[in-house]
């Protein structure tokens, strides 16, 4: 993995308050450096939107910041890349959902297996009140500044050695997940084993035999070479794989409202980039999958779904009724869509 620092970022002008023409801002006299880091590497599609929003922003921002993107768990992510945002470092973390989930524990119900079955509906949930209460709460109890819920990277499937079809096949199988509650009772009421690890160690876990597989989605499945491990995917779509945008509320205060600007703004179009170039691949990648001898399973969708249903009732830190007001919220949204 590497560091991309963009290229389009100015040294920092000698004159202080000297005009760059053209230039959106005046040249910086102080460099604000913020490190991003991910567990994308670099082939993946967050990842290439990510590096899209670094040259925009130090391009933009005409020396004043300098962010840096480090892509593949080169740098903490996970709960350590979490720590390092609530401890209030200049950093921005790109990582699941589930580890907001972490510190206000409703983030997992909004995010919990079979709860959407577009990207659509899980974006407008994104976008409603209940879920603006959690942003609100982990800035305020945490200050954590949530920028985005929406970096989208496709339903999750399992892919391991064998064909999956029903829980019983899961029986035996060490399924790597991330290290979150959610996915581990997902995992276990769906019939596996899970095994905690942060994605850049399942490559030579699975070729050392410590795991039988991962769940994922295609764009993880392609874009880390998974398929030279493991050949079959088995489409159970059980979670929606997509990450938050997090930074420091203390970070954020020292920046200026311009720079604030340019970030948000920035950030969205890396966004909606990421989306887009997602929707146009998933289809490509799995022909190209197919052609590197990965072959595609339907599973019994039914048992998978009831299977799972335990798995809302195994949280007690959860908000008494938050399911049912996700699933009132669920209902609006596609009735709308
Ligand atoms: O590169 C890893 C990414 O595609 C998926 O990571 O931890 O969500 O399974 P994770």
């Amino acid at each position: 993995a590497t560091s991309i620092v963009a290229c389009g970022s100015k040294e920092p002008a000698e004159t202080p308050g000297a005009e760059t023409p053209g230039a959106e801002t005046p040249a910086a006299t102080e460099t604000k450096e913020i490190t991003i880091s991910t567990k994308f590497v670099d082939d993946e599609q967050t990842a290439i939107s990510l590096k899209k929003v670094v040259e925009a922003v130090n391009e933009r921002s005409n020396g004043s910041l300098e962010l840096k993107l480090f892509t593949g768990g080169t740098l903490p992510i996970g709960k350590d890349g979490m720590e390092q945002i609530v401890k209030g470092s200049d950093w921005i973390l790109v990582d699941g959902v589930n580890f907001l989930g972490d510190y206000v524990p409703d983030y997992n119900a909004i995010t919990g297996p079979f709860l959407y079955t577009t990207f659509d509906e899980y974006l407008a949930m994104t976008k409603t009140p209940l879920v603006e209460e959690l942003n609100a709460k982990i800035e305020e109890d945490h200050g954590v500044k949530v920028m985005s819920l929406d970096w989208v990277f496709g339903f999750r499937s399992m892919m391991t050695k064998k064909p999956i079809k029903t829980p019983e096949d899961m029986k035996g199988l060490n399924i790597r997940v991330p290290t979150s509650q959610l996915y581990t009772y997902t995992i276990e009421a769906m019939g596996g084993n899970p095994v905690s690890m942060p994605y850049p160690d399942t490559y030579a876990a699975i070729q050392q035999g410590v795991i039988d597989g991962v769940e994922g989605s295609i764009m993880t499945y392609y874009g880390t070479q998974q398929y030279e491990n493991v050949k079959e995917y088995s489409l159970t779509n059980h979670l929606l794989g997509v990450s938050a945008v997090v930074i420091s509320d203390d970070l954020w205060a020292e920046l200026t409202e311009e720079q604030q600007t340019i970030l948000s703004e920035e950030f969205e179009k890396g966004m909606q980039d990421n989306l887009a170039e997602t929707i146009k691949a998933e289809d490509e990648f799995a022909d190209l999958l197919k052609a590197e001898g990965v072959s595609f399973h339907e599973v019994d969708a039914e048992a998978f779904l009831k299977a799972a249903e335990p798995v809302y009732t195994k949280f007690d830190n959860w908000t008494p009724g938050i399911y049912e007001r996700i699933l009132e919220e669920l209902e609006k949204i596609k009735a709308a869509q």
